[in-house]
């Protein structure tokens, strides 16, 4: 088969690898119909040091085929397979686990004592999924059938980034009326602009170093933060009050720190950001004004299928709406090329087999 393989710093080749075999009796293999590219696929294509210290689990070394958002077609299964059949049309969830040891079945698939969880495509043992064929290990868990009335394409938003949004809209303490600020537009953070609005917040500023990108977030109606200096902007805004929730969507010490200079008193930072630097500091204001800070590198993506599947099926979300670039598999370099130079409105990329 052919797949995406990564051979160093903004090097990204689409190439042959061997055919992935089922392993174990629970796994399944798929021909993906359509992958995504995640932002975390640009901290390996950039190669921003190592992040296996923060147990991130990318890894730099040696040539990995990457990607971990696929939908597709289950084309062979496992002797213990129950949910899928030859056929049947699956979107994957890019976090794996073992779906059946007593910590996942509590839903805290973090503490998994079947092998740990998994990511798909960072170089740790699992194959990347911008490829044509995938093979997916404890699949009645890590996998779901394309649920009625949800597109192929809203289904890649269902592998990673939509559940990550809506995870740290949550870790926020979103709630109505409260006032946010999202740092970061990518099409996670943009995400988090549209469930904010969609839960209650009475205003979200909207910052970002792309121009275009704070203008699609004022098209969802947050308040894009043109020029001066940010903490300066929103002392001003809100009357010195600063933020009740901030969500910090971008994965470097600056902007954690901008983020904890944004939120004000009994405020919530939420970090959904990769960031291997991690060597910021708290700043004292934090612990007198009773400040909440969550961290979430790897959302457990299948606990939010169930709130987002509803949420799409009831037209409430158009996530769908932040998917700007299209590109045959085969031309991946050009589709990483663009989506990294962020200058550009590309947003999020999809790729087709
Ligand atoms: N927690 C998780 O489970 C999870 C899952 C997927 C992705 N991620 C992470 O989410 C982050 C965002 O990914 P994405 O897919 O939205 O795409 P992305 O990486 O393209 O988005 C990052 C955005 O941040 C902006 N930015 C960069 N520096 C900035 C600064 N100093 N101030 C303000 N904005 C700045 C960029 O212009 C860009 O729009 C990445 O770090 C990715 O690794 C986390
Ligand atoms: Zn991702
Ligand atoms: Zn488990």
């Amino acid at each position: 088969m052919k797949g995406l393989v990564l051979h160093g710093a903004e090097d990204v080749r689409y190439e042959g690898i061997d055919d992935p075999e089922i392993a174990d009796a629970r796994d399944i293999i798929v021909q993906a119909k359509a992958c995504g590219i995640c932002g975390s696929d640009l901290h390996l294509y950039h190669q921003h040091g190592d992040f296996t210290e923060i147990g991130a689990g990318f890894s730099t070394a040696g040539k990995i085929c990457v990607g971990h958002e696929a939908v597709g077609e289950v084309v062979e299964i496992g002797k213990a397979v129950t949910r899928h059949r030859v056929g049947d049309t699956v979107m994957l969830s890019g976090f794996v686990s073992c779906g059946r040891c007593a910590e996942c079945l509590r839903g805290n698939s973090k503490m998994c004592r079947g092998g740990g969880w998994n990511v798909y495509g960072l170089g740790t043992g699992l194959g990347g999924c911008q490829s044509e064929l995938i093979r997916v290990p404890g699949a009645d868990h890590n996998a779901a059938a394309l649920p009625e009335g949800v597109s192929i394409e809203q289904a890649i938003l269902l592998t990673d980034n939509l559940p990550t949004a809506y995870c740290a809209v949550l870790n926020a303490d979103i709630r109505s009326g409260r006032t946010v600020a999202v740092v970061g537009l990518g099409p996670i953070g943009l995400m988090v602009i549209e469930l904010a609005l969609m839960m209650g917040a009475s205003v979200v500023y909207a910052i970002d170093l792309v121009p275009e990108r704070r203008r699609r977030a004022a098209e969802l109606g947050a308040v894009p933060v043109d020029g001066g200096d940010v903490v300066e902007v929103l002392a001003e805004a809100t009357k010195g009050k600063m933020v009740d929730c901030v969500i910090e969507a971008v994965g470097s010490d600056r902007t954690v720190k901008l983020a904890l200079d944004l939120v004000g008193i009994d405020g919530t930072v939420s970090i959904l950001g990769v960031n291997n630097e991690m060597d910021f500091r708290i700043p004292p204001k934090a612990f007198f004004n009773n400040v909440t800070i969550r961290g979430n590198f790897a959302t457990e993506i299948t606990r939010y299928w169930q709130d987002l599947i509803a949420l799409l099926q009831a037209g409430r979300i158009s996530p769908e709406r932040f998917i700007t670039s299209r590109y045959n598999l085969s031309d991946g370099t050009a589709a990483y090329r663009q989506f990294s130079n962020n200058k550009a409105e590309n947003l999020k990329t999809i790729l087709f087999p």
